[in-house]
């Protein structure tokens, strides 16, 4: 009989041994398997393909280290995502600088390193760059964001592309064609094609086809060569049984299949055609651990207390996010609890998981959070101080600290008495 949780070949107690609780577990066989997944796939004889990481979902050194040695492209969105490419010293032409508002103090620092790829949001940014070009010694890729006004099927708070969306060019706007002639009329400055991102953790394909088809008429008004296409993110994954996501060949194959009747269809061609996943390309190599340490009854309900809470995870209390937990050290054990697993902040709204069947627990049993991967440690934060836990990664037998667990210290290191 197993009763033990294990990730790789490790099992949650070696883990817990080791680095403690709470603490986040990468998989990393699982995140080679997934970028296989796509890069095998997301295929076409008609132009080149990429697979772009959009590390908002989880960045740390240790997995920009990863993105390198598996080659494939990396989305940053702000001057600390781009930090950490530039100290793992990723190829700039393999760098994709995204987001609205960036800061001037942003942009020098994306042209010091010659990143090569600038998904630019809006007309004003772009009047920036044309300002900064005539001192810049390499050439820049301007990719616009484009604002299909496609809303893809998911929660509300992660939609991006609906038509009055904070993000990107509105695809019936005329600055767009303004932007291009300004490109055009600056040097330096290289139009390279148009860029979208309609939504994140869908599982409805009918979004995707809308926005190709979209994309495929602004480029036949532009009148013009579109040397890339980027798709965005968005594929989603399976927290709970009621997620039926396709699998990333799946997702691949229909964005190929439709891409390519639209060329064959309008006669447009394109030189190269991205996606930027995020939460596919992590989640479900993600694990949460942490120690059960009290148990109560209130009214109704009963709860067992985490030694973390939605400072780890935010996604329960921002988005009702729903995950699939089990007692790590009594996996096999019959399900006769119905608990609310509730975490250490002074928050009504930190019940991380809400009436689950689990086993009976007792103190120091250990909990483990299946599919959190994706926008966890990532959107974690220090309320109520709480030092945020380690990230660990697991290959095979072997374990590595890839982020160390805050200290009180750290906490209080950029305070002034
Ligand atoms: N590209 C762009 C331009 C994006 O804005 C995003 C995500 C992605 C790619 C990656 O999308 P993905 O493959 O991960 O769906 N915090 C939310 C998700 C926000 C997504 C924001 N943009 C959550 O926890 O669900």
């Amino acid at each position: 009989m197993i009763n033990m949780f294990k990730i790789g070949n490790l099992s949650a107690s070696e883990l817990r041994e080791k680095y403690g609780t709470p603490l986040y577990v990468y998989d990393e066989v699982q995140i080679k398997n997934n970028i296989s997944e796509y890069v095998d796939n997301f295929k076409s004889d008609l132009y080149k393909t990429e697979i772009i990481y959009a590390s908002k979902a989880f960045s740390s050194l240790y997995m920009y280290k990863l993105v390198k040695e598996n080659n494939i492209g990396v989305d940053v969105v702000s001057g600390g995502e781009l930090y950490g490419v530039i100290k793992e010293k990723i190829d700039p032409t393999k760098i994709h600088f995204h987001g609205n508002n960036k800061s001037e103090a942003e942009m020098d620092m994306a042209i010091d390193y010659k990143v090569k790829n600038i998904i630019v949001d809006n007309f004003d940014e772009l009047k920036l760059w044309a300002k900064k070009a005539p001192n810049i010694d390499y050439e820049l890729n301007i990719l616009l964001r484009i604002n299909v006004g496609v809303s893809a099927h998911t929660h509300e708070y992660i939609i991006t592309a609906h038509p009055d969306s904070k993000f990107g060019y509105y695809i019936e706007n005329e600055d767009i064609f303004d932007s291009i002639k300004l490109i055009d009329a600056t040097n330096n400055l290289n139009f390279y094609g148009f860029s979208t991102h309609i939504g994140s953790q869908i599982f409805d394909m009918k979004g995707f086809m809308l926005t190709i088809e979209k994309l495929f008429e602004l480029m036949k008004k532009t009148n013009r060569e579109i040397k890339h296409l980027c798709l965005g993110g968005g594929c989603g994954v399976r927290y709970t049984d009621s997620d039926k996501p396709l699998t990333l060949k799946e997702f691949s194959n229909i964005l190929i299949d439709k891409v390519d009747a639209e060329i064959k269809k309008t006669g447009i061609k394109i030189s190269e055609l991205s996606i930027e996943p995020g939460r596919s390309l992590v989640a479900n190599a993600g694990y949460q651990l942490y120690t059960i340490n009290q148990m109560k009854k209130a009214l109704n309900k009963t709860y067992y207390f985490i030694d973390g809470g939605m400072n780890d995870n935010i996604r329960p209390a921002l988005y009702g996010a729903i995950y699939s937990v089990d007692i790590a050290n009594k996996i096999d054990e019959e399900k006769t609890m119905e608990v609310s697993i509730a975490g250490k902040c002074c928050e009504s709204g930190d019940v991380l998981f809400k009436d689950v069947k689990l086993p009976k627990a007792e103190a120091g049993d250990m909990l483990v959070v299946y599919t959190t991967g994706a926008y966890g440690y990532s959107m974690a934060s220090n309320y109520n101080r709480l030092p945020r836990p380690a990230v660990v990664f697991v290959n095979g037998s072997n374990s590595k600290l890839a982020i160390k667990r805050e200290t009180y210290e750290d906490l209080y290191k950029n305070d002034l008495d």
